[in-house]
């Protein structure tokens, strides 16, 4: 952990303990380890395709993290982590960003999700965006009913039927 930067404790009711904190450049080989342990449809849900690793877009983006354009949040496990959550601004005008969110089977199902989208919606709200946006696939369920619940407005993707556009407001 960097000093001074935020660690935040998750406790689940089993008894379970976690850190959320930011995500950083050397947590690199950690994401490879997470990415090998999720199952293949969490990555399609995610990413929208199949892959045995994780992308080397992804990998480029860990390498060049650049605080004025992204920001990523990680539940740290002793060291493994467990889920992501990464906004990257979207427009030239600074008041969009793009989310992506993943919360691994073994810890999903007890509200991380949602805290995790609280913290990028914080965040947004911080860096003065107007919204987040985000791509799911429209048989996602879980991930719709967890937009719907924390009011995002969801529309068709016109350019895929399989997909639907999640927006989403920062708190004023
Ligand atoms: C979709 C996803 C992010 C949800 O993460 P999660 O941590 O399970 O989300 P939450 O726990 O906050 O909410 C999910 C469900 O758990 C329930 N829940 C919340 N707190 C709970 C608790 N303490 N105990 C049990 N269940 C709980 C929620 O009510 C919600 O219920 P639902 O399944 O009826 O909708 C996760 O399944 C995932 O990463 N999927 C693959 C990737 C993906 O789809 N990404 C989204 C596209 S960017």
């Amino acid at each position: 952990m960097t000093p001074g930067e935020f660690a935040e404790s998750i406790r689940l009711e089993d008894g379970r303990n976690f850190v959320l904190r930011p995500l950083h450049p050397d947590d690199l080989e950690a994401l490879r380890r997470a990415f090998l342990r999720l199952t293949p449809e969490e990555i399609e849900y995610r990413f929208f395709y199949r892959s045995r690793e994780l992308p080397a877009s992804v990998q480029a983006q860990v390498r060049g993290l650049d605080p004025t354009r992204d920001a990523a949040f990680v539940v740290d496990d002793a060291g493994e982590i467990r889920a992501v959550a990464d906004l990257h601004m979207a427009t030239a005008d600074g008041r969009t960003a793009e989310f992506g969110l993943i919360v691994g089977k073994a810890i999903s199902g007890h509200g991380i999700g949602k805290r995790l989208m609280l913290k990028l919606l914080d965040e947004a709200g911080r860096r003065g965006l107007a919204a987040l946006q985000g791509s799911v696939r429209a048989d996602n369920g879980r991930m719709l009913d967890l937009c719907r619940e924390l009011g995002a407005t969801i529309s068709p993707d016109p350019d895929d039927a399989g997909v639907l556009c999640v927006r989403l407001a920062p708190a004023p």
